[in-house]
């Protein structure tokens, strides 16, 4: 059963200057596990499918299950990624990434621990109890992700998360997260512009239309067996993803 499923959803923004269509009437099922890229033109509706998932707006028209239960708001479920970090720059690192299960009312001594052993886990054991600003672009994604992890959440959203960040860091973090989420066998969305990144790190790609965002084509990344982001743009069928994705998106200019 697929743990995400959007099903012939709608989305219509109401403002001041009249209606916008984002979403027209799109029907997506992610697997268990499964990591899918999205990829598609500027303002085509991505962001608008996470925040659908994630309970944020509400379809039109169609249904969001997660979990085989239908959507209704946001929910445990789903954890959030943005491509800014909202890190909180008064609180340490630590206090950051503890934020979400305190408001749950989850900020037990285990969670605590379980916490501190993520951030060494991704290399910011020196970090914890220090501020954000001390924090390197890289760091602070880091950082996010483990305060998104910590909510261990069912599935992952994440809505460009790299654009932010400077070549070398954006590839180092590629590595990490793909390994992080392969390892724990996580349900994972990558929006990303990058078509290198999306077919690097993903299961299936899929490209979307020109808003109102439409499912255009999927791809069915079959590089295996699975490498790191860096070594799968080195394998031979690499660059005819890249070829055949930027021509889908490059044809809507
Ligand atoms: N809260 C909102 N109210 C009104 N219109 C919105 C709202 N959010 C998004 N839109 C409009 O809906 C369309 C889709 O927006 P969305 O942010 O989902 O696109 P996107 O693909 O994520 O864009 P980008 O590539 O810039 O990140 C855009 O035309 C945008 O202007
Ligand atoms: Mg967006």
């Amino acid at each position: 059963m697929p743990v995400v499923e959007l099903r012939r959803v709608t989305v219509t923004y109401h403002t001041q200057s009249g209606e916008a269509r984002a979403v027209q009437d799109l029907s997506l099922d992610v697997e268990e596990g499964e990591f899918v890229s999205l990829v598609g033109p500027s303002g085509c509706g991505k962001t608008t499918l996470l925040s659908l998932i994630a309970g944020l707006v509400r379809p039109d028209e169609g249904e969001v299950v997660v979990g085989g239960v239908p959507v209704r708001g946001p929910n445990r479920l789903v954890g959030y990624m943005m491509q800014h970090d909202h890190l909180l720059g008064w609180r340490t690192v630590l206090d950051n990434c503890l934020l979400g299960l305190e408001v749950q009312g989850r900020r037990t001594p285990a969670n605590v621990e379980r916490v501190r052993g993520l951030l060494a886990a991704y290399g910011l054991a020196e970090f914890v109890d220090r501020f954000p600003a001390h924090l390197s672009g890289g760091m602070r994604q880091r950082a996010a992700l483990v305060r998104t992890l910590a909510l261990d959440p069912q599935v992952l959203l994440l809505d460009e998360p790299f654009s932010a960040l400077d070549y070398q860091t954006r590839l180092q973090l590629e590595q990490e997260v793909s390994q992080i989420l392969r390892e724990q066998r996580r349900t994972a969305i990558l929006v990303t512009h990058d078509i290198a990144e999306a077919v690097s790190m993903a299961d299936r790609v899929v490209v979307l239309t020109r808003r109102p965002a439409r499912i255009k084509r999927e791809y069915a990344i079959e590089l295996s067996p699975r490498r790191s982001p860096v070594e799968v743009r080195e394998l031979p069928g690499f660059s005819r993803y890249f070829r055949d994705i930027w021509r889908d998106l490059d044809v809507q200019i």
